[in-house]
């Protein structure tokens, strides 16, 4: 079945799509934190991924309220563009023996995951609202703002620690 297979017609199928493939992403990641927490050496990263963990579990349960407000089967569809950045983040950490450096790699794959987050969130909300579903919207507008507070963090993160250590 392609991506954009002939069961998407309307507006409403296409946000249903879109709902199960940040569905799919939110639990990829949750799969692949639990690593990036034992990889960093950072003490304030390896508790923000900590942290984030505990709100991507939030995530999905959010997402399973949007699916039953709207009526349908919480479920997953492949995404591969998430699958992509999460490959590239293990083979990247993989290649790096130098601490520092590989902590910044690490904020830098994490912020990745981040942007594909804050993208499909905010699709979301516009199609939500479209659609008239501002219930849906307001619980989708929660996930959005952790994404964005995670991304605002790890920044900061970068920028204060990280990247000067390891140009140092
Ligand atoms: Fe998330
Ligand atoms: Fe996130």
């Amino acid at each position: 079945m392609g991506l954009f297979s002939k069961d998407i017609e309307t507006m409403d199928d296409l946000f249903v799509h879109t709902l199960e493939d940040i569905f799919y992403a939110e639990n990829q990641i949750i799969q692949s934190l639990p690593e990036m927490i034992e990889k960093a050496t950072d003490a304030k990263l390896k508790q923000g991924f900590k942290q984030h963990l505990g709100e991507t579990e939030t995530h999905v349960k959010r997402l399973e309220q949007v699916f039953k407000l709207h009526g349908s089967e919480p479920r997953g569809v492949d995404c591969p563009a998430i699958d992509g950045i999460i490959e590239e983040a293990e083979d990247i950490a993989g290649d790096i023996a130098d601490k520092e450096v590989l902590d910044a790699a690490l904020i830098a794959a994490a912020q990745a995951v981040e942007h594909y987050e804050i993208t499909r969130y905010g699709t979301l909300i516009a199609w939500a609202h479209q659609l008239g579903r501002d219930d849906c919207a307001a619980i989708l507008q929660k996930n959005l703002d952790e994404e964005k507070t995670t991304d605002k963090k790890l920044t900061a993160l970068a920028e204060s620690r990280v990247n000067r250590k390891a140009a140092s």
